[in-house]
């Protein structure tokens, strides 16, 4: 591998990249999402969209990554079709105002941690004071972005691919342990009903956008960030079968999260189901309420390891998002690697300014935008939120099919993904991944694109 540097083995790849898939997105957002949108049935048409649509595109960033050895932007020059850079460059104007709101909400995680450590219960009680409180979130929000920019400075192997190495597992053993815990509790079963019974009726347009943006938020896809990730994976890897390993971690992670997070629900509103929180309550309202009814060491053991675990979460993800800024500027413009993790961070961290202003502390970012046929207004971290996932992420999902099916070529495409995978050429799985890539994806990426900028933004639903 190049200066540039690498990841040491296929582990390692699979441990950042399954990092960066899992996070917020898997702990926090998807457990209420499936509680809104229909249960089960909510859930067979997510893990449909990470399969039929989302894996294909995830094969072809890491192979445009790993064919170029370059970041999201350069990595079409170096395959030589400069014009298509404009998805690397929307890659990055995603990932810019990903990072900047996510590590708000990262740092609230964060912060919730010390504040249960410290036996502080009532802080569930407070939630909408701590957000608006802006010393409170620029403080944590700050803190995190420091501890994201330690990692990626101190480069792939060692930072990145080391760090994901030790909190993946750790995530794990933490997220089985407190499901299994909260099966334990009175009404869990409540709880689990709620969650996995399905109700197709409630299967409608605007729930398959969701469980799509869904898809592509959770597995870090259409912006560029397995393009960079790509990049430091070896020629000896397999690329079809690390990202299989790579859904199956991310889906399975939701589904416990959600094993976990019902049961709590449950417990707290003692089985009754038809009027839970949603939305950020869910997490930072009700548990700090269900873990104060568990006792004082109970409740900070197990709600100290929650806090923890969303924390872990949230840092791998951070990592990738800062790593694809980062990447491109230093293979393009040649700077010294530290110098720009630090400054693109801060940069970053105050993007997310107006994020951490939109909780209560600004009006004018609190009551941002209101969408036709709408009753209230939306946030702004809720609104750069909808833009990035529901919007950039597909398009940029689109993009990367028709670019790699109709631009680069399938040839191409196979030829990298035979490297690591000699039986790959002539497979079904060849015929399979090519008929997605060239007509599955690109018709349905772009149809529900136009489709939810519509029902989205313009209050048209179809
Ligand atoms: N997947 C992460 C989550 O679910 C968020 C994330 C990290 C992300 N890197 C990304 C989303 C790149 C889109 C693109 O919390």
């Amino acid at each position: 591998m190049t200066s540039r540097g690498g990841f040491s083995d296929k582990f390692g790849f699979i441990a950042a990249a399954a990092g960066s898939a899992v996070g917020l997105g898997s702990i926090w957002k998807f457990p209420f999402e499936v509680g809104n949108n229909g249960g089960a049935a909510f859930v067979l048409v997510y893990i449909l969209c990470c399969f039929v649509l989302c894996f294909p595109v995830m094969v072809a960033e890491v192979a445009i990554g790993r064919k170029t050895q370059k970041n999201a932007v350069g990595a079409f020059d170096v395959l030589g079709f400069k014009s298509w850079r404009i998805i690397g460059v929307l890659g990055i104007i995603s990932g810019v105002i990903i990072l900047s709101f996510y590590n708000v909400v990262s740092g609230w995680a964060f912060g919730y941690f010390i504040e249960i450590l410290k036996g502080n219960f009532e802080i569930g009680n407070h939630f909408s004071e701590f957000t608006a409180d802006i010393t409170y979130n620029s403080f944590y929000s700050l803190f995190f972005m420091f501890m994201t920019a330690y990692i990626v400075s101190r480069g792939v192997s060692a930072g990145i691919e080391k760090a994901t190495k030790i909190m993946m597992p750790a995530l794990f053993i933490m997220l089985i342990s407190l499901a299994a815990y909260a099966l334990t509790l009175d009404y869990a079963w409540e709880g689990v009903k709620f969650y996995l019974i399905p109700d197709f009726s409630k299967i409608t347009m605007p729930v398959i956008y969701s469980a799509l943006g869904q898809a592509f938020f959770s597995l870090s896809l259409g912006m560029g960030a397995l393009i960079t990730y790509g990049s430091y994976v070896s020629k000896e890897n397999n690329i079809i079968e690390s990202p299989v390993i790579i859904i199956l971690a991310t889906v399975g992670v939701a589904l416990i999260a959600g094993l976990m997070m019902f049961p709590f629900v449950a417990y707290n509103s003692s089985g009754d189901m038809t009027n839970i929180p949603s939305g950020p309550s869910l997490i930072f309202v009700t548990l700090p309420k269900v873990f104060e009814s568990f006792g004082a060491i109970l409740g900070i053991v197990v709600g100290g390891f929650f806090f923890l675990l969303l924390s872990f979460a949230a840092l791998t993800s951070t990592v990738s998002l800062l790593e694809v800024p980062v990447a491109y500027i230093v293979d393009e413009y040649k700077t010294n690697r530290t110098a720009t993790v630090w400054v693109t961070a801060m940069l970053i961290f105050l993007v997310g300014i107006p994020s951490m202003l939109s909780a209560g502390a600004s009006d004018f970012f609190t009551n941002f935008i209101t969408y036709p046929n709408a009753s209230k207004a939306t946030d702004f971290l809720s609104f750069v939120d909808d833009v990035a996932n529901d919007t950039f992420l597909p398009l940029g999902g689109f993009l990367i099919s028709v670019f790699t099916a109709y631009f680069w070529k399938k040839h191409n495409l196979s030829a990298e993904i035979s490297s690591g995978n000699s039986s790959y050429a002539g497979s079904w799985v060849e015929t399979l991944l090519n008929f997605a890539i060239s007509y599955i994806c690109p018709t349905i990426l772009g149809i529900l694109f136009v489709l939810t900028v519509l029902n989205r933004f313009f209050g048209i639903v179809i």
